[in-house]
C-alpha cells in the first residue's frame, strides 16, 4: 500500500480518501488491537517521525510499532509543496502489503490536524536528550479564552535551564510543554471575547505559568485567557514580537531596580548577549553610561557601534583595575551579572561601596565567587527573575505599550538569528548554545 501526499489530499492505493489540509500534519493509522509487531517504511523528502530526531530526506525508517502509530508530517514539507510543483510527491509513505491486513477499517485510516508540542521526558537532565516532539489535540477556546496558533518562538537559555535545574520536579510529565515565549495568531475565540479577532497577531504572556506549571509555547496551538494576550501592533515584526517579553521586560525591570543616576556607570557581564545589547541601548537612551564585559575581541566593535561606552575583554584585561581607571576610582554604580562564578567576583570588585550586583542568569554554572572585602564594603547581591505583572493588568498594559514604543524607536531591537522548523528543535538548541552565536535562534511553524 502506498500513501502519497499531494497538495491538499492524502490517499492510498485502495481508494480510501483522507482529507488533508496543508500545514503541520499528523497521519494517524490505527491498527486492529490484535495486530502483531511489524516493520514499516517511510519514504519522503521531508518527514519527521514522531519518535525520530531529525528530518530525513528520502529516508526509509524501519520501526517496530504496535497498535496506533503516528507519522508526523512536518510543516515545511507542505510549505514547499505549495511553492514548487516539483515537490508535489514529497510525502510518500510506503507500508508493506502484509501490514494492510492489520488495518482495522477505512475509518481507522485518517488524517487529523493536531497540535505538535515539544515536551520533556524527565524533569532533570540534558534538554537535547530529554525533549521530544509529540502531538496533542488542538485545544478548544473556553469562555473568556482564546486559542492561539503559534508561529515563532525563540530558543532562550531558560528553555534549557528549566530541565537542567529540575525546576519542574514532581510535576506530571504529561502536562509539561517547553517554551518560555513566542508569538502567533488568534485561531479561535471563546465565548465573550470581543477584544480580539481571528487571525490577529498576538503574544500570549504565559510566563506566570511557565516556571510554576511548565505551560510552554513550543507547540502549535495554545489556549490562554484573553486577558493574558497582548495585541501586536502592525509595525512590530514577528521576530520582535516573539522576543517581546523575556529579555526586554527583564532588562527594563532590572534597570529600573538599579536606579542608576544619569551620567553614572552600569557594568555588565556577557554584554554581547541579546539581552546585554539591549541593556546598552536602553541605558544610553536613559542617559546611563555602560562598561561592558565580553570574552572575545570580535564583540568589541559591534557593541561600540550600538552605543557601548566601554567594552572590556575578561580573558585579557584586569576588569576592576580598568573600571577604576575609567571612573577615576569611583567605580560603577550598579552591575548586572548573568554569568556567576568568577564574573560575580569581578563585578563585586567593580561596584561602588554599598552598590548592588543583580544576578539574573547562570551562564557559567550555579556557583558564585566573592571576595569578602567587597561584602565588607556593603556591596549587595540579589537574584532577579522577570515578572509579567499578571497581578496588575493596568501596569502590565502600560509596560507593554512602553516596550513596543521602545522597539518602534529601535531602542530595544532584539537581535535575530537563524530559524528552524519546530520539529528541528534539537538542532536549534545546539545552534543556540554555540559560542559567539549572536542573534536569537527561532523555532517557526508555517501557515495552515
Ligand atoms: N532572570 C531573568 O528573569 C532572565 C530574563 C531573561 C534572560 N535571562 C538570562 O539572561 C542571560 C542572557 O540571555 P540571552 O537570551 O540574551 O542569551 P544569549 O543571547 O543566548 O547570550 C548568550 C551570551 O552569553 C555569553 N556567555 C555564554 N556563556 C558564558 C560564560 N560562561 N561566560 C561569559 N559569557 C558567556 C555568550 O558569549 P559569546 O558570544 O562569547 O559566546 C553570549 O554573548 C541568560 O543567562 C538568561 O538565562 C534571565
Amino acid at each position: 500500500m502506498t500513501l502519497s501526499g499531494r497538495r491538499k489530499e492524502l490517499y492510498h492505493a485502495s481508494g480510501h480518501q483522507m482529507a488533508l489540509r496543508e500545514g503541520n500534519g499528523l497521519c494517524t493509522i490505527s491498527l486492529a488491537p490484535d495486530s502483531n509487531m511489524f516493520t514499516w517504511q517511510l519514504k519522503a523528502k521531508h518527514v519527521h517521525t514522531i519518535d525520530g530526531k531529525r528530518r530525513v530526506p528520502s529516508h526509509e525508517v524501519p520501526t517496530n510499532v504496535q497498535g496506533r502509530f503516528q507519522l508526523c508530517l512536518p510543516s515545511r514539507a507542505w510549505e514547499i509543496t505549495s511553492l514548487s510543483e516539483s515537490y508535489l510527491d514529497c510525502i510518500h509513505i510506503a507500508i508493506p502489503d502484509q501490514v494492510c491486513g492489520y488495518l482495522a477499517s477505512s475509518q481507522t485510516l485518517n488524517y487529523e490536524k493536531m497540535s505538535r508540542a515539544v515536551v520533556p521526558t524527565a524533569t532533570i537532565g540534558d534538554p537535547v536528550e530529554l525533549y521530544k516532539l509529540v502531538t496533542k489535540d488542538i485545544p478548544k477556546a473556553s469562555s473568556g479564552n482564546v486559542v492561539v496558533r503559534l508561529t515563532l518562538r525563540p530558543v532562550n537559555p531558560t528553555d534549557s535551564l528549566v530541565i537542567q535545574w529540575g525546576v519542574w520536579a514532581g510535576h506530571d510529565l504529561d502536562k509539561l510543554v517547553v517554551g518560555s515565549e513566542g508569538t502567533g495568531v488568534v485561531y479561535e475565540l471563546g465565548e465573550g471575547v470581543t477584544n480580539f479577532k481571528k487571525g490577529q497577531r498576538v503574544i500570549p504572556l504565559i510566563f506566570g505559568r511557565y516556571y510554576p506549571e511548565g505551560y510552554g509555547l513550543w507547540r502549535d496551538y495554545v489556549e490562554i485567557p484573553a486577558k493574558d494576550c497582548v495585541a501586536v501592533p502592525d509595525d512590530i515584526p514577528d521576530e520582535f514580537a516573539a522576543q517581546f517579553f523575556i529579555n526586554p521586560w527583564a532588562l527594563y525591570q532590572m534597570l529600573k531596580l538599579l536606579n542608576i543616576p544619569k551620567g553614572e556607570y552600569l557594568i555588565q557581564g556577557a554584554a554581547a548577549s541579546v539581552l546585554g545589547r539591549q541593556v546598552i541601548t536602553l541605558a544610553k537612551h536613559w542617559g546611563i553610561k555602560t562598561i561592558n564585559i565580553v570574552r572575545r575581541d570580535s564583540h568589541i566593535q559591534e557593541l561600540k557601534d550600538i552605543g557601548a561606552d566601554y567594552v572590556l575583554n575578561s580573558e585579557t584585561e584586569d576588569i576592576p583595575a580598568k573600571v577604576d581607571e575609567i571612573t577615576g576610582g569611583k567605580k560603577a554604580y550598579g552591575a548586572l551579572d548573568p554569568v556567576l562564578g568568577d564574573m560575580t567576583k569581578i563585578l563585586f570588585a567593580s561596584v561602588r561601596n554599598g552598590g548592588q550586583v543583580l544576578a539574573y542568569g547562570a551562564l557559567s554554572g550555579n556557583d558564585v565567587k566573592l571576595d569578602v572585602k567587597d561584602l565588607m564594603r556593603g556591596v549587595d547581591l540579589k537574584f532577579f527573575l522577570v515578572n509579567d505583572l499578571g497581578h496588575d493588568l493596568a501596569k502590565r498594559e502600560e509596560t507593554s505599550k512602553e516596550i513596543f514604543e521602545l522597539m518602534r524607536q529601535k531602542v530595544l531591537e532584539p537581535l535575530s538569528g537563524k530559524k528552524f522548523p519546530l520539529e528541528e528543535f534539537q538542532e536549534a538548541m545546539i545552534e543556540g548554545n554555540k559560542p559567539g552565536r549572536g542573534g536569537k535562534v527561532f523555532l517557526e511553524s508555517y501557515d495552515h
